[in-house]
């Protein structure tokens, strides 16, 4: 598999630290020292995730000068669809005018690569030509803005990538360990009148400390064997696209593999978590301002809710 293109959308509304002041405990110094966050964008005025995902997906097609009526699966990584069906994939397929068969993925943070892993399958059956892969996170509406822990750390967006049959894509590596302790939602759970033990709806908790170490040692043993299996090391990586979900984790993974910063993108500082978005918005923004070139060697790698971990070797 390779990638042709990549695309993303944001919301119009950017939301700065100075805004959350006004009603959380909080402070910009803390959450930019804390996170390397300034700003997020966060969807509002009727923004929805299937509006963001087509827009996406639209700037991906027409990179790779290809139509909706090209695309042969459309698969969707989210960790909150936009409704709980039809899937996020089959709306944004609606607003595309797209004819194929749509599929939700859900693995936290690490979607983009397990949807990609996906999309490889799927295309080395010979079944399709051409996957998009977008993923399209509302976090904004998963958190608790009450907590200060937590709410500064998201944002909202979108990214998406034009699958198609290549040797791009040199190797992927993806991990679970099933964890609903550390990093977890509940969803509204009706009102079944047999059942009396519904659980509440809760926002997203998470236990920072523990998140931080397990994404930093997780992060360095992926990325050390996604080189290990191709042959590469690290200094003949252009790129290491990491999910971006602190700054310092971005930090630390880097001095552990001695690399330059320049090697490590980030677009953390005004977008903040876009959960499994990270990867793509932060490749097509490459793609956009011409750091992003084919031919260069690309490590990516992410974690999250799973808890879920994964890594590729991509030649752009
Ligand atoms: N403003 C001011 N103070 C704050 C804030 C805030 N926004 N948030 C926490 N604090 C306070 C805490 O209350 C605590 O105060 P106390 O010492 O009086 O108790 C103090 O700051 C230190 O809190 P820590 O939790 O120790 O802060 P830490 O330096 O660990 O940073 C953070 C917290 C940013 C959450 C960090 O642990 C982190 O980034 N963890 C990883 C999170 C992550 O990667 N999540 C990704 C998964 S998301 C997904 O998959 C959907």
């Amino acid at each position: 598999m390779k990638i042709r293109a990549f695309g993303h959308a944001l919301p119009k509304r950017s939301v700065t630290n100075e805004e959350l002041t006004r009603f959380l405990d909080t402070s910009d110094e803390w959450i930019q020292t804390h996170t390397g966050i300034q700003s997020r964008r966060i969807m509002t005025g009727g923004e929805t995730l299937s509006l963001l995902g087509a827009q996406a997906a639209k700037m991906a097609l027409e990179r790779a000068n290809l139509a909706p009526k090209d695309l042969d699966y459309i698969l969707c990584s989210t960790t909150r669809g936009e409704m709980s069906f039809p899937s996020t994939a089959c709306l944004i397929q609606q607003r595309l005018a797209a004819a194929c068969p749509c599929l939700d993925v859900n693995a936290g943070c690490t979607g983009f690569l397990y949807a990609l892993d996906v999309a490889r399958a799927m295309l080395e059956s010979s079944r399709v030509k051409r996957v998009l892969v977008v993923c399209a996170e509302q976090l904004s509406r998963l958190t608790d803005w009450k907590d200060r822990g937590t709410c500064v750390l998201f944002g909202d967006g979108a990214g998406a990538a034009l699958c198609e049959n290549g040797d791009g894509l040199k190797t992927v590596r993806l991990t679970a360990e099933g964890d609903a302790a550390s990093l977890y939602g509940w969803p509204a759970g009706g009102n079944c009148p047999f059942d009396d033990h519904i659980p509440k709806e809760q926002p997203l908790k998470m236990n920072g400390q523990e998140i931080f170490k397990f994404a930093v040692s997780r992060s360095q043993r992926d990325i050390e064997a996604v080189m290990d299996d191709c042959g590469i090391t690290a200094d003949a990586v252009d790129y290491f696209v990491l999910h971006q979900a602190n700054r310092r984790i971005l930090d630390a993974v880097r001095s552990r593999l001695k690399q330059l910063a320049e090697k490590f993108p980030v677009n953390i500082t005004t977008h903040g978590n876009t959960s499994s978005a990270c990867i793509p918005v932060l490749l097509s923004e490459m793609e956009g301002d011409g750091r992003l070139k084919k031919g260069q060697t690309l490590v990516l790698s992410a974690f999250g809710a799973g808890l879920t971990t994964g890594a590729a070797v991509l030649q752009y």
